[in-house]
């Protein structure tokens, strides 16, 4: 399956994506296409460094979502994409590209939804939420992406224990390091062999 990931910003997920791959854990997948929302995003370093294409597609302030959502249609087009995954994409993805790729685009959500998830929990945020609650265990989830706010179906979730004196930042790590590099690259050859199998 030809993949596009889309990032915004450091792309550590994107590099467990590139080195799963590397160690042959997703032949079903073709990372064909890093698309960026932000032309400074160090994920363009490390796509063009393991010779991926790449793509800067931001959003105009002026811009509606539709338009917006027609410029990354006619990239995602140009490229061939197949399945996109959400890889700290920070833009909200327009009903346009959601309604073109149903079931064909994951997300990765730093905590097990439904905690700490829906409209306004991405980044740092989510973990203060959930040490602010007091909760011992959090954790990732891997969702396919419709017109609700993280509320796609789920695919995988790995759930991370909170550590007495855990400050945001802490958390944050420990669940990227067991859980979501763990889970993404898994998930997403899933879909991928699954679609492969389908045709
Ligand atoms: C991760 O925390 C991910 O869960 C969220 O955005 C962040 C992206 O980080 N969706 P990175 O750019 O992959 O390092």
């Amino acid at each position: 399956m030809k993949t596009a990931v889309l990032v915004s910003g450091g792309g550590t997920n994107l590099q467990a994506i590139i080195d799963a791959k590397a160690r042959g854990e997703m032949p079903n997948t073709e990372i064909a296409l890093v698309l960026s929302s932000n032309k400074s995003a160090y994920a363009l370093e490390r796509a063009k460094t393991n010779g991926i294409p790449t793509a800067v597609v931001h959003r105009r302030r002026e811009e509606d979502a539709p338009s917006y959502g027609e410029r990354l249609l006619k990239c995602l087009k140009e490229n061939s994409i197949e399945l996109i995954a959400l890889a700290g994409f920070l833009t909200i993805l327009p009903p346009n590209v959601v309604s073109a790729y149903d079931h064909r685009i994951l997300n990765i959500h730093p905590s097990l939804i439904p905690a700490f998830s829906g409209k306004g929990y991405y980044g740092l945020r989510v973990h203060e939420e959930a040490l602010k609650r007091g909760v011992k265990i959090s954790g990732a989830t891997v969702h396919f992406v419709n017109e609700i706010p993280d509320g796609g179906e789920i695919i995988a979730q790995k759930a991370v224990e909170v550590l007495e004196g855990d400050t945001p930042e802490i958390l944050q790590r420990r669940i990227m390091e067991q859980a979501e590099w763990v889970i993404f690259p898994r998930a997403i050859e899933q879909v991928a062999e699954g679609s492969t199998r389908n045709q």
